[in-house]
């Protein structure tokens, strides 16, 4: 109980940090900043560790007493930030430990006030490495062309296909799911446009910090390269997206190659108040996805792809509300978005929570994650166009809640009783961060239960290198708390 309540004080005061020190930076004009998180990055090593050791076992020594100056401390912090749904017994707990236990208080807070200059470091750091890249994204480099012959044309490879050890040429190439053939690389266009999309995220990110124009500019260079510039910009279609070779064309499938869409829409309202905004280029994006629109739901490929039972289906979803709404098209964008959730929910979700066309994958846990990450953004979507898809219910009385909680006690458990193929294993960093914002979202105690229980396997995942490092989360929780937004939370 101790040290659940510990655990509940490190995340409400990491959010209320996470506001605050945003504020601050805010109303400072931020000058400053990457200053700041030089210089303290240096030591977060260090303090990460000390974190580690002091979650299970809290001993706060006396120099984390003394060197703290009281007085900084800014009344009221642990209130504001737990959210509305958690009860108020609870959300008192919290408060009163907090004080009655300010020697605590005041070691946590200084952890969290570094793992936030953690976040601000990468961000910026990511963000500098886009600014000084130099090299053009494009389309229009790849060696071999599609199958239509223009250069234009978006082209990716179908990831599960393998040459055809039966024919001489290997073609038509076949299915070996859950084995992704490295010749997927040979076609960089799916590369290219995935770093176009994290560039222009971590641009928005820093300009929203620094307030620096030159992330700016060179998010608005990026955008006329690949969308408008008539020398290398792409075609707004996905006609050859996800080819399997022998085909002449691509497949449904590779309109998920256009997933984090999202965080280009997102970013650009970031940007667009800075004097260096180039609302000439924002119209021809807008003409460039008013067009893809309408490829995405009148071409073979992309009513297909809507019609999609699994994931595929529900980030087709996830694409064109966030499309719809960003064009200005309210109306279309939710009653777009409200009747996909509860399609989602009603024909994806069984009334125990399994997701039965993701546990029919032979990757089944990762898809089953990765399909809920789909449904997040969903709900979240509807839920700013004024329907309540965190609490909708399907006819079999299922939700997203219902989702999340079926795949909780396999993840307790390491994967034991999971009675479906997965040749992939069991990875927890990515359902983790479900759980946090289910905590967020719901406001259920066992969520974070999971979490204290869960970290250390994540933490170990991260060691080993396999998933970005845990602090980005830091991004996520901040996105959250200040827009209700979940853009930044997947990748
Ligand atoms: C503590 O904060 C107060 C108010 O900002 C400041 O005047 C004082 O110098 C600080 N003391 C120390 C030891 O930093
Ligand atoms: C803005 O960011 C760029 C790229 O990191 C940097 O070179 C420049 O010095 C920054 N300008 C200011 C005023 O901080
Ligand atoms: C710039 O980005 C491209 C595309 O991801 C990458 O291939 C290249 O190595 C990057 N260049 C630098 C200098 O980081
Ligand atoms: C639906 O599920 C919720 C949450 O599990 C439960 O509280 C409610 O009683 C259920 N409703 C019906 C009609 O079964």
């Amino acid at each position: 109980m101790a040290q659940k309540t510990l655990f509940l004080i490190l995340l409400a005061t990491f959010l209320s940090i996470l506001s605050i020190s945003f504020w601050i930076l805010y109303e400072s004009n931020i000058e400053s900043v990457s200053d700041y998180v030089e210089q303290t990055s240096d030591d977060f090593e260090q303090t990460s560790n000390e974190f580690k050791s002091t979650s299970n076992k809290f001993e706060p020594t006396s120099n984390d007493i003394e060197s703290s100056n009281k007085s900084t401390l800014a009344p009221n912090v642990p209130i504001s930030i737990v959210d509305e749904h958690t009860n108020e017994d609870s959300k008192m707990e919290v408060v009163t430990a907090a004080y009655l236990n300010i020697h605590y208080y005041i070691k946590y807070l200084k952890i969290l006030r570094e793992q936030h200059n953690k976040m601000l470091y990468d961000i910026l750091h990511e963000a500098d490495l886009a600014v000084a890249n130099t090299s053009v994204y494009s389309v229009t480099l790849k060696t071999q062309l599609a199958p239509s012959k223009d250069l234009h044309d978006y082209m990716s490879l179908a990831r599960y296909f393998w040459p055809n050890p039966e024919t001489k040429d290997g073609l038509p190439y076949i299915r070996r799911d859950g084995f992704s053939n490295p010749e997927i690389s040979s076609v960089p266009d799916y590369i290219y446009l995935r770093k176009l999309m994290k560039d222009i995220q971590y641009l928005g990110l820093a300009y929203f910090f620094t307030r620096n124009d030159t992330y700016v500019k060179k998010a608005i260079y990026r955008l006329n390269e690949w969308f408008i510039d008539p020398k290398t910009k792409m075609n707004p279609n996905l006609n050859y997206g996800s080819l399997i070779k022998g085909f002449e064309f691509g497949r449904r499938t590779g309109i998920i190659d256009f997933r984090p869409i999202y965080k280009i829409i997102q970013s650009i309202s970031i940007m667009s108040s800075s004097k260096s905004w180039d609302n000439k280029i924002e119209s021809s994006f807008k003409k460039w996805l008013t067009d893809y629109y309408e490829w995405l739901t009148t071409s073979k490929h992309g009513r297909e792809e809507h019609n999609a039972k699994n994931n595929h289906g529900t980030f087709y979803d996830v694409q064109a509300t966030y499309i719809l709404q960003y064009l200005d098209r309210i109306e279309e964008a939710k009653e777009f978005g409200w009747k996909a959730l509860k399609h989602r929910v009603n024909t994806g979700i069984l009334a125990d929570g399994q997701q039965r066309h993701e546990t029919s994958r032979s990757t089944s846990w990762f898809y089953s994650v990765f399909n809920l990450q789909g449904l997040f953004l969903l709900a979240e979507r509807t839920t700013l166009l004024g329907f309540d898809g965190w609490n909708y219910r399907g006819n079999n009385n299922q939700s997203i809640k219902t989702a999340v909680d079926y795949l909780l006690p396999f993840a307790l458990n390491g994967g034991e009783g999971w009675k479906f193929k997965n040749i992939a294993g069991f990875k927890f960093n990515d359902y983790i961060r479900i759980l946090e914002l289910s905590w967020i979202i719901w406001g259920d105690d066992k969520y974070l239960d999971a979490v204290e229980t869960l970290r250390p396997k994540s933490k170990l995942e991260q060691a080993l290198g396999s998933h970005e490092v845990w602090e980005d989360n830091s991004l996520c929780i901040w996105s959250l708390i200040n827009e209700k937004s979940l853009w930044s939370c997947f990748n």
